[in-house]
């Protein structure tokens, strides 16, 4: 291994700096927007399942992984292969992780900009007396008003980058992840109460199984890798400024569940407002945006709460941005020597431009399609359900078979200093659990293999 040159990197300040910022890349889009949307459409509390199995089974021992990995390389996702495992051709994880990153913030950014329009509207008292969906729909098949707040948004994203690690997103996130979580329990209370709420519950967790097929497996792990940002070195990246005296495996397991748990309180939010307003709960992406603002509408101080709401959406996305557009211009800036406030301006813009086009998907291309998908649901798709998993396959593989179970011991003991007593499981499960489970949900879903 070559000499690893610790000086003049930036690094987290905290140990709770650490698990906000982690948790702030985490905890996003994904959690209140894609998840209950996704789940709607997969058949509810099945798919609910599979993907808590998935989350504790493969996502916490890849994040794991992944944290081992940047600690050790101290270096971005591309770089830190090449100082691992000089002269192989692991980095292909690392260049694979950069083109997830690409592709996820280019689409993730468009409904980040709609987070910008929904806190104006809410400002204004704009869903008062309206029908939601009608809004909705207006607004997102319009042309200009959704590329303008996609730049607005990947602005602020840059502008925090551009600041760097500790000085920016770390403080912010400790005062608005909980602020976000207590907004949250408010708004499940305010949900659970509406008449006709139980059916919402019901069908978030009581699993229908004959709902269930191998896409829809495959849809839950690739739900699982989204929400927990693994599989594509953003927590690589992140664990490179993780100090050295960090519990590796206890940060691990604090964000996967602090994720786990917004994602399902996003469900509760969601789904007994969604049955009790006579919703469709297979909307697809415009799912949040429709159902809330009615909800808001019902509830006492809903105008407040709408602000509120919205507002900490566009932060819980911001913080996730943030930590995609890291993973670009940490690997820019240490591999292209340039400077990390280049990197930055030509990362954003290079993203922005890819992110139009998904952005038109919902109105001027909404006629371009593959598989009868957009540009914007290929984005998505490709990059969750293929980009993530294989990622992650490759990471675990790397470790688990390639690294040296020494090392591997050694990064995550603190040097010895820790008592490690799931040391065996984890091995086990990052040689042989997580690679297999991963690999037959692929071979099925593809239809190679059938069980
Ligand atoms: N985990 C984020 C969310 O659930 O919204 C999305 C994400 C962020 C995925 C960063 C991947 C990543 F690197």
């Amino acid at each position: 291994m070559a000499n690893v040159d610790f000086s003049n990197r930036d690094s987290f300040g905290s140990k709770f700096g650490v698990i906000a910022a982690a948790a702030g890349s985490a905890v996003g889009l994904g959690n209140i927007w894609r998840f209950p949307y996704v789940a709607g459409e997969s058949g509810g509390g099945a798919f609910v399942l599979i993907y808590l199995a998935f989350i504790f089974i493969i996502g916490v021992p890849v994040m794991l992984s992944e944290f081992v990995i940047g600690r050790k390389a101290q270096r971005n996702t591309f770089g830190a292969f090449k100082i691992l495992a000089p002269g192989k051709p692991w980095f292909i994880i690392g260049i694979m992780g950069l083109v997830a990153a690409f592709f996820i913030l280019a689409f993730y950014s468009t409904i980040a900009g709609w987070t910008l329009e929904y806190i104006v509207k809410a400002v204004s008292n704009g869903f008062k007396g309206q029908d939601t969906t009608i809004i909705f729909e207006s607004f997102k098949t319009s042309t200009f008003k959704p590329l303008m707040w996609q730049f607005i948004f990947m602005f602020l994203t840059g502008w925090i980058v551009f600041s760097g690690v500790k000085n920016g997103i770390e403080k912010y996130t400790k005062v608005l992840m909980p602020l976000l979580f207590f907004l949250i329990l408010l708004m499940c209370i305010r949900s659970l109460t509406l008449d006709g709420a139980a059916k919402g519950l019901e069908f978030l967790f009581k699993p229908d199984f004959s709902k269930i097929t191998w896409g829809v497996v495959l849809e839950a792990l690739g739900q699982a890798a989204f929400s927990l940002s693994i599989g594509m070195g953003a927590l690589i990246t992140y664990g490179s400024y993780i100090q050295k005296d960090n519990n590796l495996s206890k940060t691990a397991l604090q964000v996967s569940l602090a994720d786990t748990l917004i994602a399902l309180l996003a469900g509760v939010m969601i789904f007994p407002a969604v049955f009790a307003l006579g919703m469709d709960p297979q909307a697809g992406p415009g799912l949040v945006f429709q159902v809330l603002p009615e909800l808001f509408m019902k509830m006492p101080a809903g105008y407040i709460f709408s602000i509120i709401f919205f507002i900490l959406l566009a932060v819980a996305a911001l913080t996730s941005t943030v930590s995609l557009l890291e993973v670009v211009v940490a690997f820019a800036s240490e591999e292209l020597k340039i400077s990390r406030n280049k990197a930055t301006i030509i990362g954003a813009i290079a993203i922005w431009l890819v992110g139009v086009i998904a952005t038109l998907s919902f109105s001027d291309l909404s006629h371009v399609k593959l598989f009868d998908l957009t540009i914007f649901d290929i984005l998505d798709y490709v990059s969750a359900n293929i980009l993530l998993p294989v990622g992650a396959m490759a990471i675990v593989i790397f470790l688990g078979w390639f690294f040296g179970k020494k090392l591997i011991f050694d990064e995550l003991s603190n040097e010895g200093t820790l008592k490690m007593k799931f040391f065996g499981l984890f091995i086990f499960i990052i040689k042989f659990i997580a690679p297999i489970a991963i690999l037959l949900v692929f071979l099925n879903s593809i239809g190679i293999i059938k069980f």
